[in-house]
């Protein structure tokens, strides 16, 4: 924060977010202080918050796993819960690595594989234009490589049969639950970003189906899931030659499958 911040004026913007009914607003405003340049700016963020935003898409970033990830307007928010699948990545790399960030939205998995794994070799795609741009920034400044397109269409041939730890946090919302995300999700990230089709799994058979020919020999795909969801996940990567087993955090509510070659 570069200019003076009155109590009155700390406190009104506090007062706005709450009416607006940020359940965090005292935090939420923290952020929005550390992060204005000046009171413009501060009201103009406190307004497109209160107007229903993303925190993160106002300000411009999250904190994701220690670093901050840049999240533009229209680009999925890293989750909290998804530190949990990135931790699991990071386990199974190395400093010579061959990681993909497959659906990388933010690039937020790459990133961090990216500042514990400098030397790795860290690839990350999407389908949609304005994720492919934030992932740029976020992941190309740390020496990682982004692409646009459809899962595994874009990535260089090279890398088959090479990837030691591909990362899938695809869509998994079942196409019936959008409408039950919060506002937040619903009309601020993309629809491709949430809908996993009828039961959510549309877009993981399709990973599953081509991750065999893509990973090393030992090598693993990690994807997040619900508990819901985990047995057909375990069942669909199983049907596709991999061997998987889940892993859970309690303290994210966060359940990943990891599935080796
Ligand atoms: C749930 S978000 C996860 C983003 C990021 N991995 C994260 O954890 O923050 C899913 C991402 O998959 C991308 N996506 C959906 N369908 C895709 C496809 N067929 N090919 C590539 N990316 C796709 C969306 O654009 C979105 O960025």
């Amino acid at each position: 924060m570069s200019f003076d911040l009155s109590v009155p004026l700390r406190s009104a913007t506090v007062s706005r977010l709450r009416a607006a009914g940020c359940v965090f607003a005292e935090d939420e405003a923290e952020i929005l202080f550390s992060t204005a340049r000046d009171a413009a700016e501060l009201d103009a963020m406190t307004e497109r918050r209160a107007a229903g935003l993303p925190l993160e898409q106002v300000v411009g970033w999250a904190a994701f796993a220690g670093l901050r990830i840049a999240v533009d307007p229209g680009v999925f928010v890293p989750r909290r819960r998804t530190e949990f699948l990135v931790e699991q990545a990071v386990g199974l790399s190395g400093a010579d690595a061959v990681c993909v960030d497959l659906c990388c939205g933010s690039g937020a998995a790459a990133a961090v594989l990216l500042s514990r794994f400098p030397d790795a070799e860290v690839h990350a795609s999407d389908i949609e234009p304005a994720a492919v741009r934030c992932a740029r920034r976020n992941v190309e400044s740390l020496g990682g490589r982004v692409y646009e397109g459809d899962l595994f269409a874009p990535l260089p041939g090279t890398l088959r049969g090479r990837v030691d730890v591909l990362v899938a946090n695809v869509p998994y919302v079942p196409s019936g639950d959008v409408g039950l995300l919060p506002p937040e999700a619903r009309e601020h990230e993309p629809l491709v970003a949430l809908d996993g089709g009828a039961d959510g799994l549309d877009v993981l058979r399709r990973v599953a189906a081509e991750a065999a020919g893509w990973l090393a020999p030992g090598g693993r795909l990690l994807t997040e899931t619900s508990e819901r969801q985990c047995d057909r996940v375990v069942g669909t990567l199983a049907a596709a030659g991999l061997t998987p087993r889940t892993v859970t955090s309690e303290e994210l509510y966060a359940t990943v499958v990891v599935a080796t070659r």
